[in-house]
Parts: structure tokens; sequence; C-alpha cells
């Protein structure tokens, strides 16, 4: 049985591909003890290492030494992305040039132990998985120099690996939506050095596609994943089906978004909506948008909210002013959006049940998506998972954090089965 160190596990959705192949995860180590504990649930006989991996990576070392001759087949590592933001890194770069010492997130030097245990344990195979802005992070290196972090993975393991980092969009590989990843496969086995020599790429060839052609499948649709789920609304006391499911549940809308809501049509924002006055109707009221302001995009704020034509509210998405009057709620047009039926979701993220989140709203029903609709989507379902750990249920919101920050099993599953066809 080949096996597996899977860092920053957080509670195991990736790892869902690893086992679907064979691939045992026998160590793990998360930050979180809730994730951790749900990590454990799931695979009971995994040597779950809880808390901070600067402080843990020693022990994870000897640990596996102690317990086993061989080096692991495979280290996973899906470090933290929220720190992955090119924002300002322009600048940064600019005052470190001027010798200044600008702060960098320091999540983003995860990378560091992480790599020591890579060294240490020289695993066949190595997988990276973070958010695509990856390739343009900078990092402080041991030695305090500012360096790209894709660059720093490959010159702290030197000769010993061969591999490249690539962007994939999950939608390609058959998940129902579009999330673009960065992944970056190596290996030092001799198979994968002379299968990389020829073909410059460990990442499997897409399954699906925009378009379907002789050599993929058309990308799976949220109508694909989702439709025949039972309807659910966003009106307190219709949010939930637990008979279903017990995950089919959504936040109830407060009355003013729930009038927005059910006022937008598919693929539109609730800022587009248009006259709802029986009398007018009026359908040309300016639609809301973006412009760009000194180099940085801004919502447009002379949209308007009410009807251009008559005067009526629109059911648009406002907030009142102290003195009462009402005015448009600041927002790009991603927020309040109906997803289409007809293309994969949009990237989910922790923040799924909020209605404002980008392109979260259920693509007919007047609601967001449901947690189960959400573990469809990111292709959870296709494989055996419990979110019960000790007898009770997760939190919802354990649930969801787990969810928006996995990488789809799906994903790590055709990732696997390529890796495996040349070891
Ligand atoms: C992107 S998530 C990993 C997702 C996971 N691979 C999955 O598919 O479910 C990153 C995880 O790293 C954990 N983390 C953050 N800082 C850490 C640290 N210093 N040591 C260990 N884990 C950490 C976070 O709590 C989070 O659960």
């Amino acid at each position: 049985m080949r096996n597996a160190i899977s860092l920053f596990c957080s509670s195991g959705i990736g790892d869902l591909g690893l086992r679907a192949n064979g691939v045992r995860t026998i160590i793990a180590n998360e930050l979180l003890p809730e994730r951790a504990r749900l990590f454990q649930a799931n695979y009971p006989d995994c040597k779950v290492f809880p808390g901070n991996i600067w402080e843990l990576k020693d022990d994870i070392v000897s640990y596996y030494q102690a317990n086993y001759t061989e080096p692991p087949f495979l280290i996973l590592a899906t470090p933290p992305c929220q720190g992955m933001s090119s924002n300002g890194m322009g600048k940064m770069l600019n005052d470190y040039r001027k010798g200044l010492r600008p702060k960098f997130d320091e999540r983003n030097r995860l990378i560091l132990p992480t790599l020591d245990i890579v060294a240490e344990l020289r695993p066949e195979w190595v997988i990276f998985e973070n958010v695509p802005n990856m390739q343009n992070t900078l990092i402080y290196n041991k030695d305090g120099n500012l360096v790209n972090i894709i660059d720093y993975i490959f010159s702290r393991l030197g000769d010993d690996y061969i591999g490249k980092a690539e962007v994939v969009d999950v939608a390609d590989y058959g998940v129902p939506q579009n999330r673009k990843r960065l992944i970056t496969i190596l290996s030092r086995t001799e198979k994968g050095k002379a299968y990389f020599s020829v073909h410059h790429s460990f990442i499997p060839n897409p399954t699906h596609g925009k378009v379907a052609t002789l050599f993929v499948q058309p990308w799976v649709t949220v109508r694909d994943a989702i439709s025949s789920v039972p309807p659910i609304d966003g009106k307190k006391g219709q949010n939930a089906l637990p008979g279903f499911n017990p995950l089919h549940k959504v936040p109830p809308l407060d009355e003013k978004k729930y009038i927005w809501v059910s006022n937008t049509p598919e693929g539109e924002t609730a800022f587009n909506n248009q006259c709802i006055n029986p009398n007018c109707g009026y359908q040309g009221n300016q639609r809301h948008g973006a412009k760009r302001v000194s180099g940085i995009n801004q919502a447009c704020n002379d949209t308007p909210l009410y009807c251009e034509k008559c005067g009526t509210l629109l059911p648009r998405p406002y907030v009142k002013n102290k003195d009462g009057t009402l005015r448009l709620m600041k927002g790009f047009v991603s927020a309040y959006k109906r997803m289409r039926w007809d293309e994969p979701a949009s990237t989910l993220t922790q923040n799924f049940q909020f209605a404002c989140s980008d392109n979260k709203l259920h693509p007919s029903q007047n609601r967001v998506l449901s947690i189960y609709e959400a573990l469809i989507l990111q292709s959870i379902t296709n494989y055996p998972y419990s979110f019960i750990v000790d007898g009770k249920m997760a939190s919802d919101e354990l649930i969801r954090d787990t969810i928006g920050e996995s990488v789809p099993p799906l994903m790590i599953d055709k990732v696997i089965q390529k890796i495996l066809s040349i070891s």
C-alpha cells in the first residue's frame, strides 16, 4: 500500500482523492483542532498532528523515521491561500529594493517548514496546491532574502526533484465548478524524471472543456449537478429539508433581501433589477457597472435606486442613511448574483451562505446554495465522507469552512491517477 503525508490537511477533503486510489494518508497535520478532529474521524488509522507546522515539523519527521523504513510515496501540501495576493506586491518590491523591509503575510512562509519536511523525508512525489497567485507571491527565505515562492521551492529541492507549477481549472476535470488552482507536482523517481523529460508536465489531460471535442466532454453544469435536488426557499420555515438531507438547508433571507433576490433573473445581479411597479414595469433603468479609477476597479456610484420613469423604489440592494433616506448598497455586479444553470458554478468559498457573496444565488430558487448542494459542487459527495464527530454532527460553520477551503477531491483523484500511471 502506498502512503502519504498530508500537510495543512484541514478536514481531509483533498485526501479523499488519495484514498480513492489506494494511497493511504498515514500522517497529517492541521492547525485548527476542530478540523483535525473531523479529519481523524474520517481517517481513524492516520496519525494526526494537530497544531502549528513550525512547532511540529521535527516531530512529524521523527515519527515517520521511527515507524517507516522506506521514504513516503507522496507529500500533499495545501497551505492556506489567504495571504497569496498580488495586491500591493509591486510597491512592496520597490520598498524592498530601496532597502526597506516591507511586511509580508507570515502565512506565505509556511512553505519553509513544509520544504524542511520534504527535504528530510524525500517522498517520491510532492504535490502543492494553492491559488494561481502563488506564482507571484514573494517571501523572505531563511537567509532573510526576498524570493519568489515557486523559485524557492525549486531552489530548495535542487536537482533532486523535477516538475512544474501549472494553473488548472477544476471544471476541466469534471468538477461542476470553475475554480482555478496552481498545482505543482514534483517527482524524484527515475520513471517520473523520464516521463517529465518527454512530456514536460505531470498534469493529467483535461477530460472536460467549455465545448465538447473529440477529446473532452462538455463541462459539468450546475443543472447536471443539482437540478434534481428538491426545492427549498429563502423564506423562514421553507429553508430546509432535513427529511431529504440534514445538510440541505440555507439561512433564511430577511424580507427586503427576499424581494431583491426574487426579482433577479438567472445569471443576473439584483443591482440590475428593474421596476416592479405593475403600472410601470420599465425595463430600461441604468444597469450597475464598474469603472476604472486610477487603475482600480470601482463600482459605479450613479446607479439609480428609484425607477427613472415612475420613481418607484427598485428592488435593488440598498442601505438606509442616517436621515432615513435610502441609497444603493456599495457592491459589485458579482454580488447578489444568480448562477447560471448551464455553466459550472463559480468558485465556492466559505462565504457561500451569504447572498451578497459573489455569484452565490441559486439559479432559479430564491435563496443561496444549500450546504448539501455545495458538497455536490465541490465533488465531495462522490466520495464516502462523514461530518459526524463523536456521535454529533459538526457545526454548519465548520462544514462550510471545510468545503470552501478544500481541494475538490475529484481533481486530486485525477492527479493521483496520473501519478500512479507513471509510477
Ligand atoms: C487550504 S486549507 C487545506 C485544505 C485541505 N487540503 C482540504 O482539501 O480539505 C489550509 C489549511 O491549513 C491550515 N493551517 C494554517 N496555518 C497552519 C499552520 N501554521 N500549521 C498547520 N496548519 C495550518 C488551515 O487551518 C487550513 O485548514
